[in-house]
């Protein structure tokens, strides 16, 4: 990672610290039962549309104009102070007015958020507006305000207001949650007092714009050529409540034209929806021209070539005479599209591909082919940045073996093909070098299926060093698959822990080169990391960091006195997840753990987990690839069902595994309980409990009284949604590590109700974590 990367990481961990605490302010409303929830889901059942009026005293609906039902901002948020703009700032503008003259401030707390809960739920796209109007509420006529607007623990803009602005600001986002909580967050950067005025969420329905993995911005939409009465094309006219610009300026001069037939939008599959009055007029060339073209610069500051996305929109809203026809091209940020043509009174979106904006700038021109009859025409169009908003995860893929963002298509083959050659050279250096020195055996082969890069920092120990390491191995801390492991001391004073293969070692010389092979190239922390090996004849070793706090198993025992709590043990599934959702989804080709297990759990000082012994691990070429093996692998009470009867592996398997490891958390029990009659399975232990609805017998007995008990069933929804006997009703580890995510917030902000105090290196239990004071 370079200096900018870090930075960002740690800003975006900063973020996830401001947010979380957050949502603790917040907690009246979490804690807040269910009824309130389900009012508004009714409430909310029918149009898809939220629309909160901020600092408003009460909710109303708009008759008027819109027929939107405002509610307050009360539900959503519990800090802040209500205020009116002043009389001479107050907005008469149609379809806002009262809406803007309303606000809520935010004069204490670095970041505050508003928490929205749509009843359609994670997994969907939802397009969400924020106005902004500051109005002079605070009579100190202010010419610079400046706070950060954040969609979750995501920075999304940067909110400018002054007393100069008569009008109002809004700032839009089109994002796909993969949770059922959304957060709308302000932060005080301090040049000025965050406030809000209103806040739209939208859900969007089968919509062209969404996008699973990036949010759209939207930049520009433009209703060009004129508008029709109602002036604006506000909801319910525009199903999707877009706000279209009336007055763009096309590079060349134009005529508008229009026409009062109706444009067939229900009938036509164009599933852009606009409203039809906003296709009723276009623009067209001045006489004679056979060209529209249109530059807009949407690159700025810190991301000056933004990818982006154009929508043109077209319907033909003149009758041509007999066998006249009007045909044209597309050129965008020079890629031409193809030549096509209008039917009457029939939509047609034509969706650019996604492109980078050099030199920070859109620019289009759309000409007549030399064939047409007729000029060109344009009805509307919307221009869209694209922002990656990738979680909060401070260490991703920095290996070539991991995805890269999309950038440019050459560049990274380039470097690739560069990387490539520059690996094999090194390793036919390092071969010859080793065996110069009479010690090759790692080589760097593909016996896990993985292209590879070496790591100088993973150094290679002699048995010498080893045995200096260990002071003679005298302290056994544990003992794995491999053998045992000791305490070690480096120069450096770190400690380390020593795995050492042993000869009669069930694991073999295979696993020891697949772990070797493997810690190599994944880095993330919330995997175990490896310092260095040592490959000597008989003689094999693999050096860690020291987990000072042991395997989760042995922290799970029964007599445990130590015992972890249940908000730790919340932290514990976060960070496991994110360890295995980085090894499925983070690196390429994906990585199956194949033994995941409580002992596989290892715990630092602070209780941060990172998942251990890689010797099983599997990578395989394709992502949707499974895999059909005979070598055993697992631990019982860990197996997929599925892999056991079919022998069809994949990373379904692993998810299932994680299913008995929360089950474990949860109860406290380990994943075969032992009984008068031999094993019951957890989940046979479970299920009836589950069925009578009895939590509480459910819950580990050390934690009574601790645990909040919405918090719990969620995290044992959680933890059956992993356990289907068939791998394809399993989710995939991202949408786990969401939903835990959201379980961890729910707790807590349910203790901080209870205590009113956090302890913030502790939510996210990660050494990255900066000083907050
Ligand atoms: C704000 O501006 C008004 C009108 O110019 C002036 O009367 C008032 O004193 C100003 N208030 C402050 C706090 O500067
Ligand atoms: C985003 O999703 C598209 C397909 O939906 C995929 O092709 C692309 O690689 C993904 N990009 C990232 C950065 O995950
Ligand atoms: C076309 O319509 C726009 C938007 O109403 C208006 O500003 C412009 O003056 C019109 N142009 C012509 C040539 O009438
Ligand atoms: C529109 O473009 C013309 C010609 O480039 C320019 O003279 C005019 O000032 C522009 N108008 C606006 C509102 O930007
Ligand atoms: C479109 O027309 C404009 C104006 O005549 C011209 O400058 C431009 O090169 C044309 N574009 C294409 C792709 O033909
Ligand atoms: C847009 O993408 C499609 C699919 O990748 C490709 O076939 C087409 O040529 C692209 N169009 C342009 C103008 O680049």
């Amino acid at each position: 990672m370079d200096g900018g990367q870090i930075l960002l990481s740690y800003i975006k961990v900063w973020v996830v610290l401001l947010l979380l605490s957050a949502t603790f302010q917040n907690s009246k409303l979490a804690a807040k039962n269910t009824e309130q929830d389900k009012k508004r889901k009714l409430a909310e059942e029918n149009s898809g549309l939220i629309s909160i009026d901020c600092g408003a005293e009460e909710d109303y609906r708009d008759n008027e104009d819109t027929g939107i039902s405002y509610k307050t901002d009360k539900d959503f948020i519990s800090t802040g102070k209500n205020k009116v703009v002043a009389p001479e700032y107050s907005s008469t503008t149609r379809y806002y007015g009262k809406m803007l003259n309303s606000l809520r401030i935010f004069p204490e707390g670095k970041m505050n958020c508003y928490t929205l809960k749509p009843s359609q739920g994670k997994n969907q796209n939802y397009y969400v507006r924020a106005f902004f109007h500051y109005g002079n509420y605070d009579s100190k006529n202010h010419t610079q305000i400046k706070f950060d607007l954040y969609f979750g623990v995501n920075y999304w803009d940067t909110v400018k207001e002054t007393i100069e602005n008569k009008y109002w600001l809004t700032y839009e986002i089109i994002h796909y949650s993969v949770t059922d909580t959304i957060y709308v967050c302000l932060v005080n950067t301090g040049s000025g007092v965050p406030f809000i005025n209103g806040l739209d969420l939208l859900f969007l329905k089968d919509s062209p714009y969404g996008s699973m993995n990036r949010s759209l911005i939207p930049r520009v939409q433009a209703d060009l050529g004129g508008h029709q009465p109602p002036a604006t094309n506000r909801y319910p006219d525009d199903v999707y409540a877009r706000i279209w610009w009336l007055n763009i300026n096309l590079t060349d001069s134009v005529s508008n034209i229009s026409t009062k037939a109706n444009i067939d939008i229900q009938g036509s599959d164009n599933p852009c929806r606009l409203p039809v009055d906003v296709l009723r007029t276009a623009v067209q060339p001045r006489n004679g021209l056979n060209s529209l073209s249109y530059s807009y610069k949407i690159g700025y500051g810190d991301n000056p070539t933004p990818e982006f996305l154009v929508f043109f929109h077209f319907a033909e809203i003149e009758q041509s005479a007999p066998g006249e026809r009007r045909e044209f091209t597309i050129t965008l940020n020079d890629l031409e599209y193809e030549p096509f043509t209008l039917e009457y009174l029939k939509p047609l979106t034509i969706r650019s591909n996604l492109s980078r904006a050099q030199e920070g700038l859109v620019r289009f021109s759309i000409n007549a082919t030399l064939r047409s009859d007729l000029p060109p025409i344009l009805n509307a169009f919307e221009i869209f940045e694209l922002r990656s908003l990738l979680d909060g995860n401070p260490d991703l893929c920095k290996m070539n073996t991991c995805e890269k963002k999309q950038g440019s298509f050459s560049v990274p083959v380039i470097a690739s093909v560069i990387s490539v050659s520059v690996l094999l050279l090194l390793s036919i250096i390092t071969i010859f070098w080793r065996l110069k020195r009479g010690r090759l055996n790692v080589s760097l082969s593909s016996s896990v299926g993985l292209s590879l890069s070496l790591k100088s920092k993973n150094q290679p120990f002699t048995y010498t060093e080893i045995v200096s390491i260990t002071n003679n191995f005298q302290t056994i801390i544990g003992e794995g698959g491999f053998g045992k492991v000791y305490l070690g001391n480096l120069n450096d004073g770190r400690q380390v822990a020593v795995k050492l293969l042993s000869q009669s070692s069930r694991q073999g010389y295979k696993e020891f080169l697949a772990e070797v092979q493997l810690l190599m190239i994944v880095h993330h922390r919330n995997l175990v990391s490896l310092v260095g090996y040592c490959n000597e004849k008989e003689n094999m070793a693999l050096v860690y960091e020291y987990m000072a706090n042991g395997n989760l198993k042995d922290q799970l025992l029964e007599n445990n006195t130590n015992m972890l709590n249940w908000r730790a043990r919340l932290q514990i599934a976060v960070d496991a997840a994110q360890g295995l959702e980085y090894l499925h989804n983070g690196c390429r080709p994906p990585i199956v753990h194949r033994d995941l297990k409580s002992s596989n759990i290892l715990l630092t000082e602070n209780l941060q987990a990172k998942i251990a012994d890689f010797g099983l691990s599997k990578a395989f070429a394709n992502e949707g690839d499974s895999h059909v093996t005979t070598v055993p692998a697992g631990t019982p009470g860990y197996i997929d069902p599925e892999f056991r009867a079919s022998g069809n592996l994949n990373k379904k398997s692993d998810v299932y595994s994680f299913g008995i490891l929360l089950c474990e958390l949860i109860t406290g029990q380990p994943p075969l309980i032992r009984g008068h009659q031999g094993h019951t399975h957890i989940l046979q232990w479970v299920s009836p409990l589950v069925e009578r609805g009895d939590i509480q017998s459910i819950i580990d007995p050390r934690l009574q009284g601790e645990v909040n008990t919405n918090c719990a069933w969620k995290a044992l929804e959680i933890a059956l949604s992993c356990v289907p006997p068939t791998s394809i009703q399993r989710p995939d580890m991202s949408d786990i590590l969401g939903e835990l995510k959201e379980c961890l917030a729910m707790e807590m902000s349910s203790e901080i109700s209870m205590r009113g105090s956090v302890e913030m290196s502790l939510v996210l239990g990660t050494d990255m974590a900066p000083n907050l004071r």
